[in-house]
């Protein structure tokens, strides 16, 4: 569990090292909601010593479990009972699984070098990560569809709490720029990717209590790639206002009409990311042009029996020779940081969260997290993110995506 710890130390060194410093995290990253407040009230001023971080024996065995992973097929396909033993199936699932997750995650906290692991913003979503384990596993064994509703209420308040944790790690990251990036990008990609799998189940569960038409749970059963596609674009044009007062137009072709079963949990992080790049792109190559002249967005589906792929194609001028290699790295932005001080301290993302009540769109750009976190979530989900530059007229970016009504292999969540 030790490798890789501060690279260039032994790992009993460390340990004993890391025993006798004392850890104040400058934030508390913990939600105001009831009974996750009282954990934390009861947990306030403690003094947290690096043991706290490093040394917990149940957070140590659930980590030694493996993850039992399901296919969104068996999800699909797993049945509704009319007494609502689905119900309780699903959470004794998730009773099981959480934990053991989590403390996979918390395991990966403690390999990161000790500097980046010891910034106040990276320990405090740590932090969060063991009260998480700690809530989750002290929960009574569930054994009534009373006990699955309890539950349900304590998810709520973790996916609430842990909300903006991207953003966290994005700012906590950007200040450690320096280091590893190799390092960095692996435990990005494992934390974001975990962290997606970790609330799509949350949130099937909450979605199989309250139904929605068309869903079992988060699976639309048919849902329309069209409806989503627009329903970012418009969230695009608006921000694009906000910021530069005016916006790209936005064009779809192919297969608007596909319609399957699918996730839209995802999409809903992925899609704003690549439209805001594409529209960034486009207005400040274009800005001495009338916004009527500028180059529309081309948005391309293409549906087939094994995957469905969108295209976004834009004439923003194309990511430059020297960058295309660099873009994909987390934290690899061209804003500059007077940019990010007035989208992230101005009303800006006040109106960002306004707009999006699922607060996944964030701000126009600044953070670098857009397309690596993009490119791990579609990875995760049996996909792909390609980019074809097209120096001095635009860009192509290639969205790839499984499906997942159980003909051909999909991914697991
Ligand atoms: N469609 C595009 N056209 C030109 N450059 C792009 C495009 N998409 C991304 N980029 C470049 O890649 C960088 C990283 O993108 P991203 O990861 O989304 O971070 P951010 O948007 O926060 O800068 C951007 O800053 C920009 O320079
Ligand atoms: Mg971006």
């Amino acid at each position: 569990m030790w490798s890789g710890v501060g690279r260039g130390h032994s790992s009993t060194g460390l340990k004993q090292n890391v025993k006798r410093v004392r850890l104040m995290p400058t934030k508390r990253l913990v939600s105001s909601t009831p009974s996750i407040h009282r954990h934390q009230r009861e947990e306030r001023n403690r003094p947290r010593s690096a043991a706290f971080y490093y040394n917990q024996k149940t957070i140590d065995d659930a980590a030694a479990k493996p993850s039992v992973r399901l296919t969104p097929a068996t999800i699909l396909y797993a049945g509704k009972n009319s007494d609502g033993a689905h119900l309780l199936r699903s959470s004794q699932y998730l009773q099981r699984e959480l934990p053991v997750r989590i403390a996979h995650r918390i395991a990966g906290f403690r390999t990161l070098p000790f500097v980046i692991g010891c910034n106040p913003t990276i320990l405090s979503v740590h932090e969060l990560y063991i009260q998480a384990f700690h809530i989750l596993n002290e929960f009574p064994e569930i054994q009534s569809l009373e006990d699955s509703r309890k539950y349900n209420g304590i998810l709520r308040e973790l996916l609430d709490a842990h909300k903006d944790v991207v953003t966290h790690l994005a700012s906590g990251f950007r200040e450690c720029r320096r280091y590893d990036e190799d390092l960095i990008g692996q435990f990005l990609d494992r934390t974001l990717t975990s962290r997606l799998g970790i609330r799509m189940l949350a949130m099937h569960q909450l979605s199989l209590h309250d139904e929605q038409p068309n869903h079992v749970g988060i699976i639309n059963i048919s849902m329309k790639v069209k409806d989503v596609l627009t329903k970012w674009c418009d969230f695009v044009s608006h921000l694009s206002q906000y910021k530069y007062g005016r916006s790209a137009t936005f064009k779809l072709s192919g297969h608007i009409n596909a319609a399957f079963p699918y996730i839209q949990l995802p999409l809903d992080y992925i899609l704003p990311e690549l439209l805001k790049n594409a529209a960034r792109a486009t207005i400040e190559y274009h800005g001495d042009v009338l916004p009527e002249d500028m180059p529309p967005i081309t948005i391309t589906i293409a549906n087939n029996d094994v995957d469905f792929i969108i295209r976004i194609s834009d004439r923003g001028g194309g990511i430059p020779h020297g960058n295309v290699n660099t873009v994909m790295h987390y934290n690899f932005s061209t804003a500059t940081d007077e940019e990010n001080m007035d989208d992230h301290h101005g009303g800006f993302s006040g109106m960002v969260e306004a707009a999006n009540s699922a607060q996944t769109a964030g701000p126009m750009y600044g953070f670098g997290f857009g397309l690596p976190t993009s490119r791990a979530y579609a990875e995760y989900l049996g996909g792909g993110l390609h980019l074809q530059s097209m120096q001095g007229i635009g860009t192509d970016v290639y969205l790839r995506l499984r499906h997942v009504d159980g003909k051909f292999d999909s991914f697991r969540i």
